[in-house]
């Protein structure tokens, strides 16, 4: 196996990094030529595929697919598939998952795939008795959800458990809520779960005699976690001007207002899902649902806080851990339509969707280390600058081979904004062809 260790990579052309990306994992050759044909020639998402996904199509909206390097996750060189449009994002992951190889690596965990569907049970007349009965039909109505699905049942997926809340103080008053755990295997399982809950609906109003209204998959996937951890040697972190000491220190710093502090949380979790959501779109998972569920298991203490925590070791070592929901699959949905996703997911070389979860939850952490070690040392802004300035210059219209000259004229000067972008462009053109503005091009 070639190590995800690669230094240099970003100036390699495009070409070259796509074919050396496509012989990970030591493919034959047919295959690497046409996973090069998936990531940048014509055998991508193309608009027949496009349209069979969704309604309404009218062209394809792209993202930046680049990968993350230097990971070690559980003792293995993982290459990280990630789309995103927000720079520094790749860089930062890479750098941090740098250091954390000091240490190591990644270790990570995770729990059985299972999710739950609620139904929602309204108009019952007594909701302690009616939850009793649901109870005491437990095995009745966990046989039931496993007839809906004999497939995931055969590979030993299926029901596991049923829980029911009652709620009282609801605007329309008390209501029953049925939990059905079922474990999706490696799908997200959202489909599955909801077909479940919609035909268990019948029978949980037989045995209540209330009236079931909501019969849905929760995304508060709070029993289908993924945690890692990291550990950094203090000296890795020493850099020209900050002592590895004063780092660590600093992070441990910035989290320990993250864990109390929802206004910082809420950013500090914006840095880990900059990571998280990079790769779960790449593998064509729901972002959305993980998102959702992310924030909403930071809240489940009654106030919004750090989804990593932060600490040293006694010998200073510098420590990680993160732990959160995460429900994605590595079969059905876009992870097998969409060809890009297909292939972010044999990159990643995961054979389950908790491979997958442990993966993305490392490089979570990953990229949070990164967020904290540039706040705790030079700030966020000086390393998004240079690249940040390559956005603002190609926004305000500059060619490829201006760029670079806008770009340097703009961090020369410390001004990276779109109207200066404009005029040093406009300069720029006037140098290179003196006569042009005169003939009024
Ligand atoms: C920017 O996309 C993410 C950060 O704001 C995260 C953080 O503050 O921890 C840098």
């Amino acid at each position: 196996m070639i190590s995800s260790r690669v230094s240099g990579f970003y100036r390699w052309s495009l070409g070259e990094r796509a074919r050396w990306v496509a012989r990970w994992g030591g493919p034959s050759d047919g295959v690497a030529a046409e996973r090069v044909n998936i990531l940048c020639g014509p055998n991508g998402l193309d608009l027949t595929r496009a349209d069979q996904m969704v309604e309404n199509v009218i062209g394809l909206h792209g993202l930046p697919l680049g990968v993350a390097l230097n990971f070690v996750i559980n003792g293995r060189d993982v290459l990280v598939p990630m789309a995103v449009e927000e720079p520094s994002v790749i860089a930062g992951a890479s750098f941090a998952a740098r250091l954390v190889r000091e240490g190591g690596g990644f270790q990570t965990d995770s729990s059985d795939s299972e999710m739950i569907g609620q139904i929602q049970v309204i108009d019952v007349v007594d909701v302690w008795s009616a939850r009793f009965k649901l109870l005491s039909a437990r095995e009745e109505l966990l046989q039931c959800a496993n007839e809906c699905d004999p497939v995931i049942v055969g590979l030993g997926g299926g029901a596991r458990d049923l829980e029911v809340r009652v709620l009282e103080g609801t605007p329309i008053g008390a209501m029953l809520v049925v939990h059905l755990v079922f474990d999706c295997l490696d799908a997200m399982g959202a489909n599955t779960v909801n077909t479940v809950c919609e035909a268990l609906a019948p029978r949980i109003e037989e045995m209540t005699g209330g009236r079931v209204g909501l019969r849905i998959l929760s995304n508060l996937a709070d029993r289908r976690l993924a945690r890692a951890r990291c550990m950094i040697p203090v000296e890795a972190l020493d850099t020209d001007d900050f002592a590895g000491e004063q780092v660590a220190r600093g992070i441990v710093e910035a989290w320990a207002l993250a864990s109390v502090d929802p206004y910082r949380a809420a950013t500090h979790n914006k840095g880990i899902m900059n990571g998280v959501d990079a790769v779960v779109v790449a593998t064509g998972n729901d972002w959305r649902a993980i998102e959702a569920g992310a924030h909403a298991y930071a809240a489940q203490s009654g106030r919004y806080c750090s989804l990593s925590a932060w600490e040293r070791d006694n010998q200073g070592n510098l420590i990680g851990t993160l732990e959160m929901p995460m429900a994605v699959g590595i079969v059905g949905g876009a992870t097998r339509v969409h060809p890009v996703a297909g292939l972010a997911v044999e990159l990643l070389g995961v054979q389950s969707a908790r491979e997958l979860a442990e993966v993305i939850v490392a490089v979570g952490l990953a990229q949070n280390l990164a967020a904290l070690r540039a706040l705790a040392t030079e700030g966020i802004q000086r390393g998004h600058m240079r690249l940040h300035a390559r956005q603002v210059a190609l926004a305000v219209g500059a060619a490829e081979h201006e760029v670079a000259s806008v770009v340097e004229r703009m961090i020369a000067e410390g001004h990276v904004r779109p109207d200066r972008a404009e005029a040093i462009l406009a300069e720029h053109r006037r140098e290179v062809n003196p006569g042009s503005h005169q003939r009024g091009q």
